[in-house]
């Protein structure tokens, strides 16, 4: 089966997105970059430097000079247009990880438009449906470019005041660095046919232990973005009251527990919790925690400062409901998707974005190929309306967390746990563990499905999902 899209003439593809616009910086003081009335939010991606408590590290890149990429603030239901121009010498696209976009802006190379070359502009507009959580990453050369740091929070706000005194989101990422400050290969082939290579340098927001000054008796909303290529977060949050108000993005239906040492939450690449807490009237401070090799490291700490505020988190509004179609499980037909271990000797190499230099894996046997895909057909076709549990069977003694672009799902029952029902983008599934998802095909389109560790997804764990 052919996709579409290669078959259009790659200058009449771009004469009908709005290409050919003037390039742009981003002026932010603060890594907030607000969507203002009706002025398109410029993104360019550059190379820039750092210094992660080493030596500068040199050719990271960035939307910003020396700074991680910002946080960008949407309005639910309110229209964006965001104008990517590549800085680089490399291709680019970028990719709206968990918003339901229409298919023509999902940034997926060949599938969804064509990679950008230097100083080209790609106008990306769209309405966000669901508030909540959410990130933005780059899908070509999608090793390369995250693991040098181009991955952002996207926050798509509520269409009113939940009662926040303090709202921070939290990027997590870690960085493979040398003693001085270079950088290391971003995956080994090792790792990419295992668990993944892990990084050397946790960063929170690209700080190694940042500190943050909240109001005292205040209640912050804190939200978590697990931006890293391989890292499966393991969090602890402080025993203070708070709970989790919204996971991947959406409301939870479900109650999830709160994290201790013992138990903590799992946060795998690609996924987002939201948390409510209530901060102490003193002046002190306070940190979240993830367990590397089991022991806490602080991944923020939070300063309370000022007398108290003396707020009750029962004061807080409940997140408004997103616009999400619950599936009907008694008509849904099951589509099964397998992913396993499929070594087939050297990748491919058939686009611009650096597709499968080797093939560990595969999905129903068979590993992508690579970015172009005139070759391949969708994983399975669904179609335009109509309810869908797919079963996903990892064959593998590995975890993959596996992520699904332009549809929400509710994961609805497992071989080996209790998933509480929550709608997400992105579910991690343990090793050998079977999941079905349940979902209403109702973006139309050819969306990408993949691991989100991008060893994987870049070595064979990846496909597309045909709604039509
Ligand atoms: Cu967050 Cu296809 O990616
Ligand atoms: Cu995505
Ligand atoms: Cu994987």
């Amino acid at each position: 089966m052919k996709s579409k899209l290669p078959t259009i003439g790659r200058r009449a593809f771009l004469l009908g997105s709005g290409a050919a616009l003037a390039a742009g910086g981003l002026s932010l003081g603060t890594g907030l970059l607000q969507a203002s009335t009706g002025e398109p939010i410029r993104m360019r991606p550059r190379l820039t430097s750092h210094a992660f408590g080493k030596p500068e590290t040199h050719g990271l890149i960035s939307l910003r000079d020396g700074a991680p990429p910002p946080v960008i603030r949407l309005r639910q239901g309110v229209p964006a247009v965001i104008d990517l121009t590549n800085g680089l010498d490399d291709y680019t696209t970028m990719h709206w990880h968990g918003i339901r976009v229409p298919n023509a802006m999902d940034g997926v190379p060949y599938l969804t438009q064509f990679p950008l070359i230097r100083d080209e502009t790609f106008r990306y507009a769209f309405t966000p449906p669901d508030a909540g959580t959410y990130w933005y990453h780059p899908h070509c050369l999608t090793m390369e470019q995250m693991a040098l740091g181009l991955t952002g929070v996207l926050v798509v706000e509520e269409p009113f005041d939940i009662g926040f005194d303090a709202d921070i989101a939290l990027n997590l990422k870690d960085f493979r660095l040398d003693e001085d400050g270079r950088l290391l290969p971003y995956f080994t082939p090792r790792g990419a046919a295992r668990t993944g290579t892990l990084g050397n340098t946790p960063t929170t927001n690209w700080q190694l232990d940042p500190v943050y000054d909240v109001p005292a008796g205040g209640l912050v909303r804190l939200r978590l973005v697990a931006t890293d290529t391989t890292r499966i977060f393991k969090l602890v949050f402080p025993d203070l009251p708070g709970r989790i108000i919204a996971w991947d993005g959406h409301p939870v239906n479900e109650p999830v527990p709160w994290p201790r040492e013992d138990a903590p939450l799992l946060l795998a690449p690609g996924q987002r919790v939201d948390i409510a807490l209530r901060l102490p009237d003193d002046e002190t401070e306070i940190a979240l925690h993830r367990l590397i090799a089991h022991a806490p490291q602080p991944l923020v700490r939070l300063r309370t400062t000022g007398a108290s505020l003396n707020r009750d988190l029962a004061a807080l509004r409940p997140l408004s409901e997103n616009p999400l179609s619950m599936p009907d499980l008694a008509t849904a037909r099951t589509h099964e998707l397998v992913f396993g271990w499929t070594p087939d000797g050297d990748g491919q190499n058939n686009g611009l974005c650096g597709s499968n230099a080797y093939t560990f894996w595969s999905i129903n046997r068979t590993p992508w190929p690579g970015d172009a895909v005139d070759t391949v057909g969708p994983l399975a076709e669904l179609s335009l309306g109509k309810s869908y549990v797919l079963r996903l069977r990892n064959e593998s003694p590995n975890q993959h967390p596996i992520h699904l672009h332009g549809l929400a799902f509710l994961p609805i029952r497992s071989t080996l746990r209790q998933l509480p029902r929550n709608w997400t983008d992105t579910v991690l599934l343990l090793k050998n563990e079977v999941i079905d998802i349940a979902l209403v095909a109702d973006n139309p389109g050819d969306w990408a499905f993949h691991c989100h560790v991008i060893e994987h997804q870049k070595t064979g764990l990846a496909g597309f999902i045909r709604v039509a």
